[in-house]
């Protein structure tokens, strides 16, 4: 059964949807398991850049069945959007099936999340402020609105209006915000209901038949571990399961169904949001590799925080995904910033720790222990086989995947199809 996971082994943007993009050329079914358009995930094919939020990064290959599993929240129109832009792009989205369990994204949930963001002040989140986390509220709460529902007008009608007699009251009463018209909702999301309709199915059976059947299934991550809002630095996290073990609930499929378990790093660490960053770089190798990485986000434009290479978080995502491989992407943009630093170990009270910590509070304590690597200079974009690589970032690799216990199956040289290096 070759089955493979690619989720997220830092705080995202680890280049997820390059890597997917290239396995999808060998895969059959790619699915979507957790989180929303939240997700920005990059694909350059033949000179064109598609920024997938919603849609699995498998859609350009047009032989590859593409599911939205049970896990997802799926706001509507942004999904329509994508839609109409592939195929307006010339590639058909004919082979994209969503789940009919998934959760939809109502607009209070977008007023929500922008409101309970601002009344936080300092303290916010930083969220992307798609609504993400008040569907996942509305989905625990029992209140949610389901892809199923959506397409169920008298269903959907109830639904709206049960829902928005409480929601109102939170928006205008403890937030000062402006109430939502049942109608206006309606009247909108009905013909978004009519256009998703065909897709909808239960992908379950769909799911399993592949497996079953030997078909190369490809489970897609977004987000990263640090972000689960489990074993993320909470609550400075995402409301979903980026980990390994949330591709399970989020895609119907059971534990002994994957054969591998890849995580995707960058050759250094980025953020988007607030939150701690043990290796964060304030100064001007941080924006070096700002610039050189373009690291801005794709969902928000905010430029991402960046940081050392941090092994104690690529030490942590081996354990707690069980990591089969690790892509270590974007190695390129360390290119020519002279020495490069991996942060090996923490310092907390005087003793080293080389588990990531449960608690914020026990993180702040922790300083990163360093070891200086040589860097190098010259434009490695090109190069396709490893030894080809300056002898400084072979032994960078070398170094990560001896503090990772984990192989390197393949490093990325730019954002491009070819510009990977499997080894
Ligand atoms: P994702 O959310 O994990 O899919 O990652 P994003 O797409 O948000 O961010 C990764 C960015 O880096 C995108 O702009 C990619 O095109 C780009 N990228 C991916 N791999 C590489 C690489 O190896 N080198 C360079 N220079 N860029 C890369
Ligand atoms: P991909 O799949 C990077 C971050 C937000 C914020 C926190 C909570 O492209 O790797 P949310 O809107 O989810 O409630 O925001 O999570 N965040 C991401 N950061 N990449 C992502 O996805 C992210 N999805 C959410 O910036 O800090
Ligand atoms: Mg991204």
């Amino acid at each position: 059964m070759p089955t493979k996971i690619v989720i997220g082994a830092q705080w995202g943007d680890e280049g997820k949807g390059k890597t997917i993009d290239i396995l999808a050329a060998s895969s059959d079914v790619v699915v979507r398991t957790s989180g929303g358009n939240n997700a920005g995930h990059t694909i350059e094919a033949d000179g064109v850049t598609y920024k997938l939020q919603l849609l699995p990064s498998g859609i350009l290959n047009p032989r590859t069945l593409n599911i939205i599993g049970v896990g997802v929240v799926v706001d509507p129109k942004v999904l329509l959007t994508e839609i109409d832009g592939m195929e307006g792009q010339g590639i058909s989205t004919k082979n994209l099936k969503i789940d009919a369990r998934a959760h939809v994204i109502m607009p209070y949930h977008i007023a929500l999340d922008a409101l309970s963001e601002k009344a936080r002040g300092a303290g916010d989140i930083g969220t992307t402020k798609k609504g993400i986390g008040p569907c996942y509220v509305d989905k625990t709460e029992r209140c949610g609105i389901r892809i199923c529902d959506l397409i169920n007008p008298d269903k959907f009608r109830k639904m709206v209006c049960d829902n928005l007699k409480i929601k109102n009251k939170v928006i205008e009463l403890v937030y000062g915000g402006e109430p939502f018209d049942a109608e206006q909702i309606i009247e909108e999301y009905s013909k978004y209901a009519k256009r998703l309709a065909p897709y909808v199915t239960d992908t379950t059976p769909l799911l399993y038949e592949a497996v079953k059947n030997d078909k190369r299934v490809l489970f897609e991550g977004a987000q990263g571990i640090l972000l689960d809002i489990d074993f993320g630095t909470y609550p400075y996290v995402t409301s979903s399961h980026p980990i390994s073990g949330g591709v399970c609930v989020g895609s119907g499929i059971g534990p002994n169904m994957i054969d591998e378990c890849i995580g995707v790093l960058k050759g250094y660490v980025t953020r988007v949001g607030n939150g701690p960053f043990p290796t964060e770089l304030n100064d001007e190798t941080g924006e070096a590799i700002r610039q050189n990485g373009h690291e801005f986000g794709t969902v928000t434009g905010r430029p991402r925080r960046t940081g050392w290479f941090d092994a104690v978080i690529a030490k942590y995502a081996v354990r707690t995904n069980s990591l089969t491989s690790i892509v270590l992407n974007k190695i390129d943009p360390l290119g020519g910033i002279g020495k490069i630093k991996i942060c090996v170990a923490y310092e907390k009270e005087g003793k080293v720790i080389t588990d990531f910590p449960p608690t914020l509070e026990e993180l702040a304590k922790c300083k990163p222990i360093y070891e200086e690597l040589d860097g190098w200079t010259g434009d490695i974009s090109n190069v396709k086989d490893f030894y080809e690589l300056p002898i400084a970032a072979q032994n960078y690799v070398h170094r990560i995947e001896e503090l990772c216990e984990c192989k390197v199956s393949s490093i990325g040289v730019g954002p491009g199809r070819d510009q990977n290096i499997n080894l």
